[in-house]
C-alpha cells in the first residue's frame, strides 16, 4: 500500500514489519499516558503488537524520518460480527494537529475493507474519541449493543472502573460505548446523522453526572492498579 504523505510531513498507513521496531516505544508510551491521565492501563505486550502489524491490522502514524507519532490496531470479536479499532495513542508532542483524526480514519477504511458487515465499535471517557468517532459515523450506544462476549469485557478487568461494570452488570461505567452500524449507515444516508458538537456540552454534562452517581457507591479508594484500562477499544 503507498503510504499517505501530508503536507505537515506525517505518514500515515498500515504498519507491516517495517515498523516491528517501534512497539517497544510505543507501548511504553501507552503506559506512560496512561499513568499521567490516572487510569488503568491496557497491558498490550509489544509482541502483541508486532503481530497486529504483521497481519496487517495496525496504523501507524510517523515522520518523514521515521520517528514514531502514532498507532492504533483493530481487533474482532464474536466471529467478526464487531471490529474494535483500538489502543489510539498519539505521542504527546504531536497531538491536537489532528493526528489521532487521520489514524482513526485510516484504521476505519481498513476495519471496513478487511470487514464490511461488521459493526465498528469503541469505549471510550476521551472526547477527542467520542468526537473523531461521531465524524465517522459512530453513535452513542448502550452496553448491552456491544459485544455479549466475555471475552471482550475481559479487557476492562484490570480498568481502576472495573468495579462500577461489575456492580452494574456490565450496563454502566464512566466509559461511553460507540458503534458504527454498517447496515443503519445505509437507511441514514439521507436523513440527518448525530451531531456531536451540537450534542457534546450535553454529553460533558451527562459524563460529569454519570461519575457523580456511579463513583458514590464506592465503598473504599480503590489503589490504581497499572495494567489495563477500559478505553482498551477506543
Ligand atoms: C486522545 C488522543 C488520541 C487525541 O489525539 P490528537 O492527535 O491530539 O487528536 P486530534 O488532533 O486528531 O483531535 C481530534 C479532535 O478532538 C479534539 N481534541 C483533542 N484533544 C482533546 C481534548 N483533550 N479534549 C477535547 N477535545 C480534544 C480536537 O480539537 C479535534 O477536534 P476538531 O477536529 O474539531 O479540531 C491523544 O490525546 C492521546 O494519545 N491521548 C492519550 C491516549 C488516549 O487517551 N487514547 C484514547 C483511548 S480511547
Amino acid at each position: 500500500m503507498i503510504p499517505e504523505v501530508d503536507n505537515d510531513h506525517y505518514i500515515v498507513q498500515v504498519a507491516d514489519e517495517s515498523h516491528l521496531n517501534l512497539a517497544q516505544t510505543i507501548c511504553k508510551e501507552m503506559e506512560e499516558s496512561a499513568k499521567a491521565r490516572g487510569t488503568g492501563i491496557a497491558k498490550r505486550s509489544p509482541l502483541y503488537l508486532m503481530e497486529k502489524m504483521l497481519e496487517g491490522k495496525a496504523i501507524v502514524a510517523t515522520t518523514d524520518t521515521g520517528e514514531w507519532v502514532g498507532f492504533c490496531y483493530i481487533e474482532t470479536w464474536e466471529h467478526g460480527k464487531f471490529v474494535a479499532n483500538s489502543g489510539l495513542i498519539v505521542h504527546p508532542d504531536h497531538r491536537k494537529s489532528g493526528i489521532a483524526t487521520r489514524i482513526k480514519a485510516e484504521a476505519f477504511k481498513l476495519s471496513r475493507t478487511k470487514y464490511p458487515d461488521a459493526k465498528i465499535i469503541g469505549l471510550t471517557t476521551s472526547l477527542a474519541v467520542m468526537k473523531i468517532n461521531s465524524d465517522l459515523g459512530y453513535e452513542p450506544v448502550t452496553f448491552s449493543e456491544l459485544p455479549a462476549d466475555d471475552a471482550f469485557w475481559k479487557g476492562c478487568s484490570s480498568c481502576v472502573n472495573y468495579d462500577i461494570l461489575t456492580r452494574t452488570n456490565r450496563k454502566h461505567c464512566l466509559c461511553t460505548g460507540m458503534l458504527y452500524n454498517p447496515e443503519q449507515q445505509k437507511k441514514q444516508e439521507k436523513s440527518e446523522k448525530w451531531n456531536f458538537l451540537k450534542e457534546s456540552k450535553l454529553y460533558e454534562r451527562w459524563m460529569r453526572i454519570k461519575q457523580r452517581i456511579l463513583l458514590r457507591f464506592r465503598e473504599r479508594p480503590r489503589v490504581r492498579k497499572p495494567e489495563r484500562e477500559l478505553e482498551a477499544v477506543g
